[in-house]
């Protein structure tokens, strides 16, 4: 599909919270979940503050933002569900739901792999059911935990 892709800047941090929740991943057949969820400390962190040093990433829009992928360096009392180590941010990324399975998500990622920023390892955590852990495989990313129904993924690039 024909999307725009360009650099996420602080003030998309609104459209990312959207994102956000929509990264969270639901089981076919389960209920919605509240968006009250992205008070949680743990998800919060994510996004709170967007444009901090080290914050990257992308926003696809077709007319209007339909989706981003976003690196954030998630380190110390503030480690995220994909830490592996202090120098390697975590990715987040989702799309609007009538957005998915028309390659956008593969252009946002390639944009980011080619980008200053997504030369060094990057991390991630996703649900094992997720089917987004396909396309993480399809660019590069390997397993290299796995805890609760969740898998933690690497892509090693530039280290
Ligand atoms: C994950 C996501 C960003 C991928 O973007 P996309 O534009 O749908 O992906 P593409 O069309 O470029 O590539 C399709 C691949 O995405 C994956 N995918 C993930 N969720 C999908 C969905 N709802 N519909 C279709 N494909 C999906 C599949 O692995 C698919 O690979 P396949 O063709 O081998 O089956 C997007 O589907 C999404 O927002 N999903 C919900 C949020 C989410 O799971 N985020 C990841 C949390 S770690």
């Amino acid at each position: 599909m024909n999307c725009t892709i360009r650099p996420l800047t602080p003030d998309d941090e609104p459209f990312l919270w959207e994102m956000l929740y929509q990264a969270i991943h639901v089981p076919d057949g389960h209920a919605p979940i509240s968006r009250d969820v992205l008070h949680l400390p743990e998800l919060a962190r994510y996004l709170r503050g967007w444009g901090r040093e080290g914050d990257c990433g992308f926003l696809a829009a077709v007319g209007q933002p339909v989706g981003a992928v976003w690196l954030r360096l998630l380190v110390g009392e503030e480690r995220g569900y994909g830490y592996v180590a202090e120098d390697t941010p975590e990715l987040s990324i989702a799309l609007l739901p009538e957005f998915r399975g028309r390659g956008i998500g593969t252009q946002l990622l390639t944009r980011l792999f080619a980008s200053p920023c997504g030369d060094s390892p990057i991390s991630l955590s996703v649900s094992a059911d997720d089917p987004a852990v396909r396309l993480y495989r399809r660019l590069g990313f390997e397993v290299v935990g796995e805890s609760g129904g969740s898998l933690t993924m690497v892509r090693d690039r530039g280290r």
